[in-house]
């Protein structure tokens, strides 16, 4: 079997970006041929976007666990798979070989389909940061259930909501959560959740995490240590088609709830792997740390795939980048020889706050890429990182890609683009054809260019559809211009075809590296009796890249602001979690509306961000005077 291509030079990423728009099937296939196919594939690619309808690989038969566990056996058994950092630096860390890691995947496994878990079976996550985690999800796609992990800080009802969403048939979580110098509950949100309907979920497997105590349902409830008792080491690996579903992600968007964003099998597998060896460069002895979470993409994709597939020892942190002190990144990355880093920009900005001798002091001299993931990074932030934690030596990869793209689109390849310049993402992998277009979807052919991005031909890990709701995927990406995906954001070219991305274009915001929906939270605020109405937008924030400044009409006189404002906190924190909370709320008398009723968000987000001199003709309002009212209260502090 020939290994995945690594592009070594820029001429070899010349090469492979050229054959993979010249002929995608042909390219896209000699990388598939470095996996274990039990059946190899009838055709590459078969698509369109106006369904969308994609396919790879169809005909092909696999098992993508087969192909991070079982292929790495005899070459590198012993090789550190995992490596896991608990939350408190006391606690002993654990490391799984490959071969120790595939016989935990294969007794839970086995475990699960005692539970009576079936292909095609919904399971959902709501852990902490552990080895059964990840565990726990590769044993789903090993029987080829449909893992859904939805992170742990969301609320019972945003679980609950998640749940029913996708009819799952078990819940996998731990009893509690350590996080810095915190004890989370875990299982009692669980509980909390099914309470609310949840009607498909037969089985809850429970992690002794922190021992603390918890609700017991007789017959539903069961013991992750039980679950695995006796459980054998081996596990035959389902046989999945190449474009059945391999997992479900929920993410916000502009309108609605939340969507379960689906992937499949064979096309993942081959992007997350194609895209990690090429933007990471592994060799074989490197320790890779990913510092995101398991519940969004970059976890799935950049912890848990994209390493494992290529052989490579990934660090997985149950902590937080600030707890026991601000050098912890930098002491854990010193303990395990970390020579891959990946990180968000809002960690960076946070850890730059606490002063550089939290990262001076410490040894790091085994780094050898950085990267940046989730949002747009500042200047700033991004000459800290080079010289600070890179100490200059580092190139750093600055990844710009989407839930819904599976894997990394464009990103800068470390030591092979060169020169870097900072905050872009600079170019399109091999398989990704980026087009930009003006509003009315006119393509803009200059090379120096600012306009909305697009993508114009399907790359392996797309998305496939969003779960129960294909026209919804349809509307959301593929409606706004004809034979285009649009991803939302806005970006800028420059006169070498370098992108920069700029941010997004629609109602959704990135708040510390997390996707909301302003309409997610304004339905959540709504939800306090005493709201009216309200309109949140996102607004500059020195830490969080965006906060959320939330403008609301009470249903009566509030003689007590701070109160209400806390009030409307705890809703927002029960209905979404506490990542939704807004950071300022202003109680306004009125919205600033169009004379057909739509809430002027544009206005509402230059005031927030303090541009007041800068909010055009407000004389088409319908109301234009709570404008200036807005304004005034705004400046006398009547905010919090
Ligand atoms: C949105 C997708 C991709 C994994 C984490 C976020 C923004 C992401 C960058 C970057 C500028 C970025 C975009 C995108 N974004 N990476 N390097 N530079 N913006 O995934 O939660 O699906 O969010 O994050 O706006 O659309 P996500």
């Amino acid at each position: 079997m020939k290994p995945l291509t690594r592009i070594r030079s820029h001429r070899d990423y010349l090469d492979a970006y050229a054959k993979s728009v010249e002929d995608p099937s042909a390219f896209w296939a000699e990388q598939a041929e470095s996996f274990i196919w039990r059946k190899p594939w009838d055709t590459v690619l078969d698509w369109n976007f106006s369904d969308p309808d994609v396919r790879w690989f169809e005909g092909g038969t696999l098992n993508i666990t087969e192909n991070c566990l079982d292929r790495h056996l005899s070459q590198r058994g012993d090789k550190p798979a995992l490596i896991w950092e608990p939350n408190n630096p006391e606690e002993a860390h654990r490391t799984l070989s490959f071969r120790e890691l595939h016989a935990e995947v294969c007794r839970t496994a086995e475990a699960l389909r005692a539970k009576g878990i079936q292909k095609g079976d919904r399971v959902c996550f709501y852990m902490p940061m552990v080895p059964e985690l990840a565990i726990g999800v590769l044993a789903c796609a090993r029987i080829g259930a449909v893992h859904s992990v939805v992170f742990a800080g969301f609320s019972a009802k945003a679980l609950a909501d998640r749940i029913e969403d996708a009819s799952c048939k078990a819940v996998l979580c731990s009893d509690g959560n350590f996080r810095g110098s915190k004890q989370i509950p875990v299982k009692d949100v669980v509980d909390e959740a099914l309470a609310k309907g949840c009607k498909s979920v037969e089985t809850v497997l429970v992690l002794q995490r922190t021992g603390q105590d918890i609700a017991w349902t007789e017959g539903r409830d069961i013991w992750w240590h039980d679950a695995l008792e006796g459980m054998p080491t081996e596990s035959a690996p389902e046989i999945m088609e190449s474009e059945d579903m391999l997992f479900v992600l929920y993410t916000s968007g502009s309108t609605g709830k939340p969507k379960g964003v689906v992937h499949t099998t064979g096309g993942y597998m081959v992007y997350s792997a194609y895209s990690f060896l090429n933007v990471f460069q592994p060799e074989e002895n490197d320790v890779y740390w990913c510092t995101a979470d398991i519940g969004w993409i970059t976890g799935h994709s950049y912890i848990i795939y994209g390493p494992l597939l290529n052989g490579t020892t990934t660090v997985m942190f149950e902590g937080v980048p600030t707890w026991p002190d601000a050098g912890r990144f930098w002491e854990v990355c010193d303990k395990h020889k970390v020579n891959l880093f990946y990180t968000a920009p809002t960690a960076i900005r946070a850890l730059m706050a606490k002063g550089s001798e939290w990262v001076d002091k410490h040894d790091l001299s085994d780094l050898r890429v950085l990267g940046s993931v989730g949002e747009p990074i500042n200047e700033e932030a991004w000459h800290w990182y080079h010289e600070h934690v890179g100490r200059k030596r580092c190139p750093i990869v600055d990844t710009w890609w989407q839930t819904e793209t599976g894997g990394i689109m464009i990103s800068p390849l470390p030591g092979i683009t060169e020169p870097l310049k900072p905050c872009k993402a600079m170019q399109p992998l091999p398989g990704v054809q980026p087009i930009m277009v003006d509003v009315n979807g006119n393509e803009l052919t200059d090379t120096e260019a600012e306009g909305l991005l697009c993508i114009k031909h399907p790359w392996p890990s797309i998305l496939r559809t969003t779960y129960g709701d294909h026209e919804r995927c349809r509307q959301t990406y593929f409606s706004a211009f004809k034979n285009l995906y649009f991803t939302g954001d806005e970006c800028r070219r420059d006169a070498d075809g370098h992108y920069r991305i700029i941010g997004r274009v629609d109602d959704v915001i990135n708040v510390s590296g997390h996707r909301l929906g302003t309409a997610e939270i304004e339905d959540a605020i709504d939800e306090h009796a005493d709201v009216v109405e309200a309109a949140v937008v996102g607004y500059p924030h020195d830490i969080k890249g965006q906060g959320i400044y939330a403008y609301l009409i009470c249903a009566h006189h509030v003689d007590d602001h701070e109160q209400f404002k806390n009030d409307v906190l705890e809703t927002v924190t029960r209905v979404i979690g506490p990542i939704a909370k807004p950071d300022h709320m202003q109680i306004v008398s009125g919205l600033p509306k169009t004379r057909s009723g739509k809430i002027m968000r544009r206005i509402l987000r230059k005031i927030a961000s303090g541009e007041t001199d800068r909010l055009g003709d407000t004389s088409t309002l319908l109301n234009p005077e709570v404008v200036q009212e807005i304004i005034e209260d705004s400046l006398h502090g009547k905010v919090s």
